[in-house]
C-alpha cells in the first residue's frame, strides 16, 4: 500500500501532549495540502488523547499555526486555489486553508477512533505498561496492514512488538522537541521490521521535511544514550565538587561550564529542568532495565523527585523550578537538596563562583555568537586549543566534561547504538543544537 493511500486515514495517539501536538500539527497541515492537491481523495486525521480540555487546546493550536503557515505559503495556496474565483484577498485564502486543515480532523478520547487508520503515530507518556496497553488495544482494533510509528525515547522497539504481537509493524520514529520545528528524526529500525515500513518511513520524512539519522534498537538510542550519560557525568561532578564548595555552587559551576566553556546553548541542569527531572528519571529507569551493569541510575535524581522538585513546564509553557529556580525563564536560584531551599544566584554568589572557576578562555565567544559565524569551525578549534593550555578550575572541569561526552559518544558507536561517528555528531548538532559534534579532535 503506498503512502498516499495510508495518508487517507492517519491517527496520532497522545495527540495533545508536548510531542503529540507538534506531530498532529505537521500531519494536519500535510493532509490539508494533500487534499488540495488530490481533490478526488478523502483524508482523515484522528487525534486521540485522554484529556478533552487538552484536545480543545490542540485544535486552537493547530488553527493558530495554520494561519501562520498559510501566510508563509500564500503563493503556493494561491496556485492551489486558482480555480476558486470567490477567493480574492489573502485573508480569504488563509481562512479557506485553515478550514481545509481542520475539516479532516476528528478528535476523541478512546483508541476506537483509530480503528480504520493505516498509519498510527504514537506519543503517549514514556511508560512501558502504558505503551503495551495502547499497542495491545490498537493491535486488536486496527487492520493487519496498519503500521505504527512510535515516538518512544528509550524503550527498545522489539520490546514493544514482542509484548503486543505486532512484529514487523512498528518503527521508532523519534521526533525532537518541538516536532514542528526540529529537523531531526532518529529512525530506529528493529531487525524484523517490514521492508515496506522502512521505505514508508523515509517517504514520510521527506514529506514532512525531516532529516533522518538511523539508530539501532538499543535502549535510549543515540539522543538519550548521550544525554542521560552526559547528565550522569554532570551529577557525579556535582557530588565531587560539593564536598568542597557545597551543592549550590557545585551545581552552578557544572551548569556554567557545560554551557559557557563547552559553547553549548544551555547548561546541563537547565536542560534537565527543561526536559523534566521526572522524565529524566523515567528514561534512566528504562535504560537501566535493559542496559544492566552500566550504573544508569542517580540517587540525587531520586532525591529531587522525593522532595517534589521536578522541573518541566507548566501548561502555558513556563519553566518550572528544578535544579535551578526560574523567573521569566531565567535562572535566579539553585536548589540545595540538603536544606531543601533555593539559594539566590545574586552578584555575590556569581562573583564567588567565578573567582573559583578562574578566567573564561575567551569571554567573547559563546554558542549564540558563533552559531552564524562563517569561521565557526576554526574559532572553535582555536578556542579549545587555548582551553587545553589553561590551568584553572573552570578549564579543568571543561576538559573533563568534554572528554566524558566524547567517550560516551565513541562508546555509542562501539556498542552498535550508532552506525558511525557522524550519526552521533548529527544527533547532537541537529537535535540538541550543539555547535560541534562530540566526536572531534579539538583537544588532541
Ligand atoms: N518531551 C520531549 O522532549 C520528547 C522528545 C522526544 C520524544 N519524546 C517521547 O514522546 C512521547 C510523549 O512524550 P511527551 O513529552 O509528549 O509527553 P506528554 O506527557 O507531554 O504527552 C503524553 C500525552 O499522552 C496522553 N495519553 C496518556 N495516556 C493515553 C492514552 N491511553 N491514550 C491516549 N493518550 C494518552 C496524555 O494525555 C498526554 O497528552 C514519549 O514516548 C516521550 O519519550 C519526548
Amino acid at each position: 500500500m503506498d503512502l498516499n493511500t495510508r495518508l487517507q486515514n492517519v491517527a496520532v495517539i497522545g495527540a495533545a501532549g508536548k510531542m503529540g501536538s507538534g506531530i498532529s500539527l505537521l500531519l494536519a497541515q500535510e493532509l490539508g495540502f494533500a487534499s488540495l492537491e488530490n481533490r478526488s481523495r478523502t483524508f482523515i486525521l484522528n487525534l486521540v488523547d485522554i484529556s478533552d480540555l487538552a484536545l480543545q487546546g490542540l485544535i486552537r493550536y493547530i488553527k493558530e499555526q495554520s494561519v501562520k503557515t498559510a501566510e508563509k505559503q500564500i503563493n503556493r495556496l494561491r496556485e492551489l486555489y486558482k480555480d476558486r474565483v470567490d477567493l480574492v484577498e489573502n485573508g480569504e485564502i488563509i481562512n479557506e486553508f485553515v478550514h481545509e486543515v481542520l475539516v479532516h480532523i476528528r478528535t476523541g478520547k478512546t483508541l476506537d477512533l483509530a480503528k480504520d487508520s493505516l498509519l498510527v503515530f504514537e506519543a503517549v507518556f514514556e511508560k512501558e505498561e502504558l505503551k503495551f496497553e495502547v499497542y495491545n488495544k490498537l493491535a486488536s482494533l486496527c487492520p493487519k496492514e496498519t503500521y505504527f510509528l512510535t515516538n518512544t525515547s528509550s524503550i527498545p522497539i522489539k520490546v514493544i512488538t514482542d509484548a503486543c504481537g505486532i512484529d514487523g509493524r512498528v518503527i521508532g520514529y523519534h521526533f525532537y522537541n518541538p516536532p514542528a520545528v526540529q529537523k531531526l528524526v532518529e529512525l530506529i529500525t528493529p531487525d524484523t521490521c517490514d521492508e515496506e515500513l522502512k521505505v514508508l518511513s523515509l517517504e514520510i520524512a521527506k514529506k514532512l521535511g525531516k532529516k533522518i539519522v538511523p539508530a539501532n534498537d538499543i535502549a535510549g538510542f543515540i539522543g538519550n544514550g548521550h544525554f542521560m550519560r552526559d547528565g550522569l557525568h554532570a551529577i557525579s561532578e556535582v557530588k565531587r565538587l560539593s564536598k568542597e564548595h557545597g551543592y549550590p555552587q557545585a551545581i552552578y559551576m557544572v551548569d556554567k561550564v557545560s554551557r559557557d566553556y563547552l559553547l553549548r546553548p544551555m547548561g546541563i541542569f537547565q536542560l534537565i529542568d527543561y526536559v523534566g527531572i521526572d522524565v529524566f528519571q523515567l528514561i534512566l529507569k528504562v535504560m537501566n532495565k535493559y542496559l544492566t551493569k552500566q550504573g544508569l541510575h542517580s540517587d540525587l535524581i531520586d532525591k529531587y523527585m522525593e522532595q517534589g522538585v521536578k522541573g518541566g513546564q507548566t501548561s502555558s509553557g513556563a519553566q518550572k523550578d528544578g535544579f535551578l529556580k526560574y523567573e521569566k525563564g531565567k535562572p535566579v536560584g539553585v536548589y540545595n537538596p540538603e536544606t531543601k531551599e533555593y539559594v539566590p544566584v545574586d552578584d555575590i554568589f556569581i562573583k564567588a563562583v567565578d573567582e573559583k572557576l578562574g578566567l573564561h578562555p575567551n569571554p567573547s565567544l559563546s554558542w549564540k555568537n558563533l552559531l552564524k559565524d562563517p569561521e565557526k569551525d576554526s574559532k572553535t578549534q582555536n578556542y579549545f586549543t587555548s582551553l587545553k593550555e589553561m590551568d584553572t578550575l573552570g578549564a579543568e572541569l571543561a576538559r573533563r566534561y568534554y572528554n566524558a561526552s566524547k567517550e560516551t559518544s565513541e562508546k555509542l558507536v562501539k556498542s552498535g547504538v550508532a552506525n558511525k561517528p557522524e550519526d552521533v555528531n548529527s544527533v547532537l548538532t541537529l537535535g540538541f543544537f550543539h555547535l560541534y559534534g562530540p566526536i572531534n579532535d579539538y583537544l588532541k
